[in-house]
């Protein structure tokens, strides 16, 4: 049985909030790591809401390319800061700095994807569609790459680099093309 679309991004966002959660307790030599974490939960998740989520919202819902506009500016803005903590050293004490900053506005950003979007959304479509957007969703999540390079411990700061931001989401979108 597939999953509604709702189900499956409220759970994304948990997770995302429980890594988040973490932070305070990472040790330093790990926070390279504990980024990767991050920046591959969230460049997944807001790649398979763009491809996925957005186009049925502004579609479907009334009103609904005003709130796309503004939900997706903030993701983009998100990875904006991913892409440019990428290139850091995450030994640095702006690295944590930088991340502690983001955190609220990721935050911020999922409490109104559910307010907005996805209540609406569920007022909106049958059970069905949710669970077929769901199960486009789970595609577009399943094509992401989740190690595009190897880890390069050695190679400062390639400690952390795992391939830029915008190269997860164009594989993705590739992936997803070709499933559809
Ligand atoms: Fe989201």
């Amino acid at each position: 049985m597939a999953t509604s679309i709702i189900k499956l991004i409220s759970t994304d966002h948990e997770r995302v909030k429980e890594h988040f959660g973490g932070l305070e307790q990472v040790p330093g030599a790990k926070l390279g790591d504990w980024f990767c974490e991050l920046r591959e939960l969230l460049v997944r998740h807001e790649v398979a809401e763009e491809m996925t989520l957005y186009p049925t919202f502004r579609s479907e819902v009334a009103a609904g390319d005003k709130i796309a506009d503004a939900r997706i500016a903030e993701q983009q803005a998100a990875e904006s800061k991913l892409a440019e903590l990428e290139k850091m050293d995450p030994q640095s004490p702006s690295f944590l700095a930088e991340l502690m900053q983001l955190r609220p506005a990721v935050l911020e950003h999922a409490k109104k994807e559910e307010a907005d979007v996805l209540s609406r959304l569920g007022q909106t479509l049958t059970p069905e569609r949710l669970e077929d957007l769901g199960r486009t969703y789970e595609v577009a999540m399943s094509s992401a790459p989740t190690h595009p390079h190897p880890h390069a411990p050695d190679t400062p700061p390639g400690n952390l680099i795992l391939g830029p931001v915008a190269a997860i989401a164009d594989r993705m979108r590739d992936a997803i093309k070709k499933a559809s």
